[in-house]
């Protein structure tokens, strides 16, 4: 599975800059535009959304608030590129959408950037590694928490032998009521799991370097439906590994907007020689304001004099320089494919109230 692959390197054209172009510019691919319009080394080409509006908004932001040089705007990356060159794509469309853009980029020959997860179905995942195959460029998919350190620490401790296999683990996410209710237009359309339980999946996959090979996932609602929102207000994934490892997901988004952070986060990992107790919620800081008390995160975005740090910048560093060096990026599409397959079963289950098989097999 973990067979690398490699790319003609780039090192030789290492100061030239790389012509990147984002498309979707809401929350996420206004940040995208914005980290990559401030490197040094990139050129923000444009930037692309069906609702023009929001794109202009976000263009004039990004050279107003932030210096950026005001990057055009298009309706669709076809007309992005007949009139601008691009070397890659960062696609940060809802889940339901990353298809469609992520194989017209690969198709024209861009290296691809994807927001997580890859895809909400195994089939449309299978289609976007395969274009990638077909064009001989890296698609690789933003699971930026595997670049915060706590995270790394514990897949080394497990995958050098120290702590011997993992034998079970457990995380809980939660999002405050905001998110599926204002901040995305969309949240019928995906679910607590595809939006937070894709990261603690990708993680806990990446800890024990094994497939999974069965998922059994209940979930509850409520809350959700009340205010007209079809989806679930939590649900729970049990996961069962080819070696026998097990672990078990809780996501949720109906926390009260008063909640200190916007995603609480916990994650315990259990093996045969080490546990780790991994707290994310505070962050181990706690600022009391006059009207509220709030746990910053600084381990995946923050900013300092303007500039985004965190997980998500060191995610965004290994794109480039897995392009630069033509060395298969840590979550391509194929690696995490597993992913999408357990994502995938996950809603099965809920549907049949029964054990779903995950066919999580090596892709090329
Ligand atoms: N890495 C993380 O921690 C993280 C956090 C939040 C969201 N995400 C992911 O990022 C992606 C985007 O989420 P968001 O919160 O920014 O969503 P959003 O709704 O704020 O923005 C999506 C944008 O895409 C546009 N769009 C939809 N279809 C399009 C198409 N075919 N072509 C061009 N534009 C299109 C919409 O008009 C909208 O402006 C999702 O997959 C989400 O799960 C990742």
């Amino acid at each position: 599975m973990n067979v690398e692959h490699q790319l003609r390197p780039l090192e030789s054209e290492a100061r030239v800059p790389l012509r990147i172009a984002v498309v979707g510019t809401g929350l996420l691919g206004e940040r995208h535009a914005r980290f990559w319009g401030q490197q040094d080394n990139v050129d923000l080409v444009g930037i692309v959304d069906l609702d023009l509006g929001r794109a202009n908004r976000a263009s004039e932001r990004l050279a107003t608030t932030f210096g950026i040089p005001r990057p055009p705007v298009f309706m669709s990356l076809d007309t992005l590129l007949a009139s601008a060159a691009a070397d890659a794509v960062s696609v940060a469309t809802p889940d339901f959408a990353h298809r469609v853009p992520v194989v017209q980029a690969l198709d024209a020959g861009l290296h691809v950037l994807v927001e997580k997860p890859l895809a909400m179905t195994t089939a449309d995942a299978m289609v976007m590694a395969d274009a990638a195959r077909r064009a001989g460029r890296w698609l690789m998919v933003n699971h930026s928490m595997r670049w915060i350190p706590r995270y790394r620490a514990v897949h080394d401790a497990i995958r050098t032998g120290e702590w011997g296999q993992m034998v079970v683990a457990h995380s809980a996410k939660s999002d405050v009521i905001h998110v599926p209710t204002e901040m995305l237009r969309w949240a019928s359309r995906s679910s607590a799991a595809y939006f937070l339980t894709a990261h603690d999946l990708d993680l806990v996959r990446w800890f024990t370097g094994d497939r999974i090979v069965r998922v059994f996932a209940q979930g509850a609602r409520g809350v959700l439906d009340r205010r007209g929102i079809d989806a679930y207000d939590a649900i729970q994934s049990s996961v069962t590994f080819a070696s026998g490892s097990i672990a078990s997901f809780e996501a949720s988004w109906i926390h009260p907007n008063t909640y200190p952070s916007f995603t609480d986060d916990y994650m315990h990992v259990i093996c045969e020689k080490g546990v780790a107790y991994l707290d994310r919620g505070r962050e181990g800081t706690e600022v009391f304001d006059t009207d509220r008390v709030r746990h910053p995160k600084h381990s995946t975005v923050y900013e300092q004099d303007g500039r985004i740090y965190g997980s998500f910048r060191h995610s965004l560093e290994h794109f480039t320089r897995s392009i630069r060096a033509g060395t298969e990026p840590l979550t391509s599409a194929r690696r995490v494919m597993g992913v999408v397959s357990a994502l995938e079963a996950i809603h099965r289950s809920l549907e049949t109230g029964m054990p779903e098989t995950v066919d999580d097999q090596p892709v090329y």
